[in-house]
């Protein structure tokens, strides 16, 4: 089984996250490709990174791979920057090819946690505009990304999905 863990992490806890799944998958003897979004230039303003967000503005990636299709699943991953997702994720998914039909999966880091409903319903809908199949989202708490017991907990669902395709695939 193939995996994509797409991710866009600016101060580090979604990275912490994506590490934590893409060490499980390995354990699992899963194919990971990891693939961190970097923007051409990083906003550093908060007001501005917020404003981006808002505005669903799509700043130019440094040198992404765009193609999701050889993929059996893909996970996509972003901190909720402004009661969306960040700027560098709306960047990949407007470039993407190959995520007609495709198995995906998502999820959030959040602070107070406020917003976190839009950007799940915003991401569902626009990765089921383009096609894709959505087997798991959550948002989970930035702060308890170092807490591997957290993790496990929030993730279980997801694993336990991949772990039985590994099955019947
Ligand atoms: C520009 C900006 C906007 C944010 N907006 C929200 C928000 O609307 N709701 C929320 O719960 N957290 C918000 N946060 C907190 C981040 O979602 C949280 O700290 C996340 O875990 C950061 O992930 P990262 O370390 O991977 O960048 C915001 C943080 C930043 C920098």
């Amino acid at each position: 089984m193939k995996i994509a863990i797409v991710f866009y992490s600016f101060s580090g806890n979604t990275g912490k996250a994506c590490q934590f799944l893409k060490d499980k998958l390995i354990e699992k003897k899963v194919d990971v490709d990891w693939r961190e979004l970097k923007l051409e230039k990083e906003e550093k303003s908060f007001i501005k990174q917020c404003l981006d967000a808002r505005s669903k503005k799509t700043p130019p990636l440094l040198s992404a791979d765009y193609d999701v299709s050889s993929y059996d699943l893909v996970i996509f991953a972003s901190p909720v920057w402004a009661f969306t997702f960040a700027p560098a994720l709306r960047s990949f998914l407007n470039n993407a090819a190959g995520l007609n039909d495709k198995k995906t999966a998502y999820f959030f880091t959040h602070g107070s946690s406020a917003g976190t409903k839009n950007a799940l319903n915003e991401l569902e809908s626009l990765l089921k505009e383009k096609g894709a199949r959505v087997q798991f989202s959550r948002s989970i708490s930035g702060a308890k990304t170092k807490d591997n017991t957290y993790l496990q907990e929030q993730f279980k669902p997801l694993l336990e999905n991949i772990a039985a395709q590994m099955i019947t695939d």
